[in-house]
């Protein structure tokens, strides 16, 4: 059981003190890890507390089949109304894929074709995921795949920062806790700003960084790529780098 000799902790932020995120895997890296995964839950922000969690109730011990857990939370997300995005969905998208999954995509929000079906990544960005998944032999069925925001913003704008935040301290951060993954692969801009609070794709791409604890894979957006061809070689190296990755982790 992947989890059974990690040394578990908890993440409170003093914003919503009943709310207690459990951290797996904390043990997994002698970095630090905490809630500075994402921008604005800093560890350095005085808003946030890392505490050990002694006495966690069967009921606030997600971690102990977080396969449920994960599924009450999909509930959750599909009838959310946190923040003003719930107004212009037409059905959120939770995420989907194994909960016991050794790695993750983090893209930014669903779109048109995620808002009707409520399945992350079917659109045109996703039939260009499958594309570049497919070059590297992997398969979508190997990774969870989620975004940042759960229900897409009006006309596909860039999801605001309140909302952005709403959504990853009530269920990705969560949600990354529950699959506890090996790899996170994060598509776009978005994503990397707000998991590893990096102003650019460009700056972190082509390497693995290695940021609270877990390890990260960043690349552009798959939907930037219709518009700027230029950045069809980058992205397919970047899913070698990703293949190879997968590979090394694999044989461990
Ligand atoms: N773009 C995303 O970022 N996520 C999706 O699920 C679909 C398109």
């Amino acid at each position: 059981m992947r989890g059974s000799q990690r040394k578990e902790s908890s993440i409170t932020t003093t914003q919503s003190p009943q709310r207690a995120v459990r951290v797996r895997g904390a043990a997994r890296s002698s970095q630090p890890r905490g809630p500075a995964l994402f921008k604005g839950v800093s560890a350095r922000s005085p808003e946030v507390e890392i505490r050990e969690q002694p006495n966690v109730s069967e009921e606030r011990s997600p971690n102990k089949n977080p396969a449920r857990r994960l599924k009450q939370l999909a509930a959750q997300i599909r009838v959310c109304t946190k923040c003003p995005l719930c107004h212009s969905r037409t059905i959120a998208v939770p995420g989907e894929g194994d909960p016991d999954a050794e790695f993750m995509i983090i893209g930014e929000g669903p779109g048109k074709d995620e808002d009707k079906t409520g399945h992350p990544f079917v659109g045109s960005a996703g039939r260009y995921l499958d594309h570049v998944l497919e070059g590297t032999g992997i398969q979508r069925s190997d990774f969870f795949i989620t975004n940042i925001v759960k229900c897409r913003p009006p006309a596909n704008r860039t999801p605001k920062g309140n909302e952005i935040e709403t959504c990853i301290t009530n269920y990705l951060m969560e949600q990354i806790e529950l699959i506890d993954p090996h790899l996170v692969l994060l598509l776009g801009s978005v994503a990397v700003k707000t998991v590893l609070s990096r102003k650019s794709v460009e700056e972190v791409r082509g390497k693995v960084i290695e940021w609270e604890g877990r390890r990260y894979l960043a690349t552009y957006h798959p939907a930037a790529r219709f518009y700027r061809e230029d950045l069809g070689a980058k992205i397919a190296a970047d899913f070698g780098l990703l293949k190879r990755e997968l590979k090394r982790i694999q044989s461990r």
